[in-house]
């Protein structure tokens, strides 16, 4: 299994915020948004992730990122996407990343309280992503399920919902994702849709949607990235790190001390 994260896009609507830094290098309580989907993926002992940037952001990403994990036998990867084509885009810039692996894609602005790390651990084939009960789903992609559960149908921002479950920032597929999305269209904003995926999956009757628990947060606006930083602080989701993150932090820490000290001498 690698691991994608997307972590560019243009964060419109966190303007001034995203004027000189990435959405996803925002502070979420004590460290950057950017390690909540690392985490997941460091959980499910993926060891390659290729993180997905925007140019004027990657020295930035380099910084924090470039060297942190290595000791820890994590492999970090950067990949430059030019112009946000869409969340499918992934693939097509991930493509010689992936080889002939699996890949989990795991968006950089959402965070989960939910534990998908064994999900991802346990992936054998096909796609799995993950819908969330929520009270406003004009908002987002829709999962339909019949009685027993199975996914039916996954809709954009539908005028009648057919359920209250929509579709979160984690998605696992086997190797065909690559050919899936390089023989895709754009929509008509211009985006290759990661709905078309999984709408390919589901046509081909092998994709697993399953329901998560707890919080799920998109910290994409100026309200839900201030709640995302109250509720890790007040339920404590800090603390539910990987040792291995912690540990790389903490290292990042010391080192940035050292040269705090250089610098005054
Ligand atoms: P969005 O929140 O849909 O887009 P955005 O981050 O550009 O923000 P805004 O709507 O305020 O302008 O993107 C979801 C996530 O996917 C986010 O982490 C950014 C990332 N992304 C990319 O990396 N590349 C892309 O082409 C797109 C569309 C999004």
């Amino acid at each position: 299994m690698k691991g994608i994260i997307l972590s560019g896009g243009t964060a419109t609507r966190l303007f001034p915020l995203t004027a000189t830094t990435s959405k996803q290098l925002l502070p979420i309580y004590d460290r950057q948004m950017i390690f909540y989907p690392l985490n997941m993926l460091i959980k499910a002992g993926v060891k390659n992730i290729l993180m997905i940037v925007a140019p004027e952001h990657s020295g930035q990403y380099l910084n924090l990122l470039g060297s942190i994990f290595k000791k820890f036998g994590i492999n970090i990867y950067f990949e430059v996407q030019k112009v946000p084509r869409g969340l499918a885009d992934a693939f097509i810039l991930g493509e010689s990343f992936i080889g002939k692996s699996d890949v989990t894609m795991l968006l950089g602005d959402n965070i989960f309280e939910d534990d998908i790390s064994k999900a991802i651990r346990n992936f054998k084939s096909g796609g799995m992503i993950f819908a969330k009960e929520v009270s406003d789903p004009e908002r987002f992609g829709i999962v339909e399920f019949d009685a027993k559960g199975k996914a039916l149908s996954i809709e954009e921002k539908p005028v009648k919902p057919k359920s209250n479950f929509c579709v979160t920032g984690a998605y696992i597929y086997d190797n065909r994702v690559i050919e899936i999305a390089k023989n895709m269209q754009p929509s008509e904003r211009g985006e290759i849709e990661i709905t078309d995926i999984n709408n390919a999956f589901l046509q081909m009757d092998e994709l697993a949607v399953k329901k998560i628990e707890g919080e799920w947060l998109d910290a994409g606006t100026f309200d839900s990235l201030l709640e995302a930083g109250n509720i890790v602080k007040n339920k404590e989701l800090y603390k539910n790190f990987d040792p291995i993150i912690d540990a790389a932090i903490a290292e990042f820490n010391a080192e940035l001390k050292i040269l705090a000290k250089k610098r005054l001498s």
